[in-house]
């Protein structure tokens, strides 16, 4: 796909990687929608579908009655003042809060690695935090540093996702050397060695110290994970075929996880990390011999056939393009170079892409790659409460511009027994479940539809013939476009709410040259705004600011196959028109491009929200929002009328949520210059918050030059920019926001 050049997107969002360009839904589907758009706007039909919305829960929830849903938010209010948009580079947090950063990009995690300078020179990331702190989980831990005890608030393990290496190269002396995919000479192994360690998982030790937290930088469990660390292969496509390399020809284990955006956690106590734009990494030139159904395959996952990989990994100045079976530069070339799958990474990129188990209380285990939840741009993978005798369900996004959203639900069904179970818990209930994918209907409910052999649909689809089970995971996006599902805005992250179980996931908006608005891709009610809106000289057109979808599962069983939904809240300028900023966002609350997601567990009914955003920057950088959230079919239907739509789509009738208030709603942080806000944990007595400062200075003109930075943050003075975990604590020792 033309688009997956990131350096060509990164002015406004270096992860806006690609987009599905599948013709789903069909021409038929199109059809349709225009049909019923046109009833909608003629009297009697257009009545009908505005009194269903206006009866919200009751019309469409399968007999769960709004008297047997449990109020949202009992008694919760946001005690602190709202923090006002700035594009200064610092951190801003409410008055009465105080911020300090516990670990940043190349900090040491143990004893091995000495203090980071900064300058380019250090070494060893193996010993060091990665770059780009992304998704984020605390597991308490008991006293005696044996075990979990999820409410311990003074020690515990902080898992945290390093997604890149700094695009720029700040960990280089003097920057990146022939960088980039379209670089087709060698670059030196030292580089590239960095760049790989700096990727992937931080487990660290944190103990409470006087009103913050520091890493305990002498715990046992201290580990990185990285781009080059061994990787079981669990679940469907496990010993396949399609996953054979030369690195395991059984193809049951691959080396590395990458690119590791959002997280999730289980509820036997283990970190989920997720690999989401990792098609980019890989090496293809002149490899012209793939059959015509992995051709489908590699472009359909945007595996590039013209690109040397994202930082150019396969080819180094000792070893050249390297071609060698076990070859540790080898296996970022995607080509056919040997005589076999056996012999060659042909198929490496079919071990990327999945959801990682990690059990951050084991340092000798190994991270498996949990295959029955499917291979896509995977955002993050969110749980449901676990219920006993109920099976586990994962709520998950795929992350690139018209992609789907999906879930997972376990064959076995939980046991508590298995609360601390670790990777035999995750065999017994990741290996073996239902995938499914979300189509979101225009009338406001939804059904999950079964990708599996088991459906025709899947089986007997024209465009790619799926072999087997493995093959239906491994090329999980082909299999959801198979069954029309409902092409999506950026889905990002999921959280389920405590208190009502009720999904919410971020859409953070969808621009450009996706199709969106298009006759190939109509704007529907779940996705539902076109707009142009200005950043200096710029015009951007399309969902610019994202929205927040959320929906309620049939008879609040997450296992269901049917549901409702309305949107939450749309993103927006608050001096935006009406049909842009319809959730009536003011100075204290708007914000554009909502990413990370997360309900307390600490303060239940209390929700985060923050951005990623790269078209409200000339006017603030991107922010970390409170929310208290009311319930499904709390608002009303509205007809938005959208500006020059290229499919003529001009009005769009949807469901959405009760407008935001500065009571429901408000500015908690904004983040240094260029950053991304994304990643939160919380101390279980709420306390503390713990949340990921990504890429500040990501704009920057040169990797060495200050004057050239947009950001020096969090060191100040001339350093170079960092990524880093920071500690939010109130300086009266209460809860964080309420
Ligand atoms: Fe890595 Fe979708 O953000
Ligand atoms: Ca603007
Ligand atoms: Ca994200």
């Amino acid at each position: 796909m033309s688009g997956q050049n990131h350096l060509l997107s990164q002015a406004v969002d270096s992860e806006d990687i690609g987009h599905n360009t599948s013709n789903n839904p069909t021409f038929e589907q199109i059809l349709e929608a225009r049909i019923s758009r046109r009833g909608l706007l003629k009297g009697s039909f257009a009545l009908m579908a505005t009194s269903m919305f206006g009866m919200g829960l009751t019309a469409c929830s399968d007999g769960d009655s709004p008297s047997t849903t449990p109020p949202a938010t009992p008694g919760l209010t946001l005690s602190f003042n709202a923090v006002a948009k700035s594009v200064a580079d610092a951190l801003t947090v409410p008055t009465g809060y105080t911020a300090t950063v516990l670990l940043a990009t190349g900090d040491p995690i143990n004893t091995s690695a000495p203090r980071y300078k900064n300058d380019g020179t250090d070494t060893d990331f193996d010993n060091r935090s990665g770059d780009h702190h992304d998704g984020m989980h605390y597991f308490g831990m008991n006293t005696t540093g044996t075990a979990h005890d999820y409410s311990n608030s003074s020690r515990g393990l902080l898992c945290l996702n390093h997604e890149v290496a700094e695009d720029l190269g700040f960990m280089h002396a003097n920057g990146p050397t022939d960088y980039g995919s379209a670089n087709t000479n060698a670059r030196p192994t030292a580089e590239i060695d960095k760049e790989v360690a700096a990727h992937g998982v931080s487990v660290v030790e944190v103990v409470k110290s006087g009103s913050t937290y520091q890493v305990n930088r002498y715990s046992n469990y201290n580990r990185r994970i990285t781009g080059a660390t061994m990787m079981d292969i669990s679940g469907p496509a496990a010993y396949d075929d399609l996953m054979v390399t030369a690195y395991s020809t059984s193809g049951s284990q691959t080396r590395g996880t990458i690119n590791n955006c959002a997280h999730g956690y289980t509820p036997w106590g283990t970190y989920l990390t997720c690999e989401e734009n990792w098609a980019g990494y890989f090496y293809r030139r002149n490899d012209t011999t793939r059959t015509a159904k992995e051709n489908t395959s590699l472009n359909r996952y945007g595996v590039n056939g013209s690109s040397s990989g994202r930082y150019n990994w396969s080819r180094t100045t000792t070893t050249g393009l390297d071609t060698t079976a076990g070859g540790v530069y080898a296996r970022w070339n995607a080509g056919i170079t040997g005589t076999t799958a056996a012999s060659d990474y042909r198929n490496v990129a079919n071990t990327f892409g999945w959801v990682v188990e990690i059990d951050p209380f084991d340092i000798g285990s190994t991270p498996r790659k949990r295959t029955a939840l499917g291979r896509f741009g995977h955002e993050g993978a969110w749980p449901a409460k676990a219920v006993p005798g109920k099976p586990i369900v994962f709520y998950m996004g795929d992350d690139a511009r018209n992609e789907y959203i999906y879930k997972f639900v376990s064959d076995a069904l939980w046991d508590a027994a298995d609360a601390n179970g670790g990777m035999f818990a995750g065999d017994k209930y990741m290996d073996a479940g239902k995938l499914y994918v979300a189509k979101f209907n225009a009338d406001g409910t939804g059904t999950w539809i079964l990708l599996n052999m088991s459906n025709p649909t899947v089986a007997n689809y024209a465009t790619y013939t799926f072999a087997d089970e493995a093959d239906v995971v491994i090329n999980a996006r082909l299999a959801a476009d198979a069954v029309g599902a409902t092409k999506m805005d950026r889905p990002e992250w999921g959280a389920v709410n405590p208190l009502n179980g009720e999904v919410y996931m971020t859409l953070t908006n969808n621009v450009s040259s996706s199709g969106r608005g298009s006759n190939a891709v109509p704007l529907d009610a779940a996705n539902p705004r076109y707009y142009a809106d200005t950043k200096g000289t710029a015009t951007n057109k399309g969902n610019v600011n994202g929205h927040i979808i959320r929906w309620k599962e049939a008879g609040n069983d997450h296992a269901a196959t049917t549901f409702t939904w309305d949107i939450y809240l749309f993103g927006a300028e608050s001096s935006a028109t009406t049909d842009v900023n319809l959730s009536n966002l003011t100075a204290d609350n708007d914000f554009s491009s909502p990413d990370g997601l997360w309900f307390s567990h600490a303060v239940p009914g209390l929700l985060w929200v923050q951005t990623d955003d790269g078209y409200y920057t000339d006017t603030t950088n991107c922010m970390m929002l409170a929310a208290i959230p009311g319930t499904i079919g709390d608002g009303s239907s509205v007809t938005i009328n959208n500006q020059s739509v290229p499919s003529g789509q001009t009005s769009i009738t949807t469901r959405m949520g009760k407008v935001a208030t500065t009571t429901t709603l408000r500015r908690f942080l904004v983040g240094p210059k260029d950053c991304e806000i994304t990643g939160i944990a919380e101390s279980p007595d709420g306390k503390a918050i713990f949340v990921n400062i990504q890429h500040p200075g990501e704009n920057s003109t040169s990797a060495t030059n200050p004057a050239q930075f947009t950001s020096h943050w969090p060191d100040g003075g001339t350093a170079r920019p960092r990524s880093a975990t920071v500690v939010i604590t109130r300086n009266d020792g209460g809860k964080i926001a309420v």
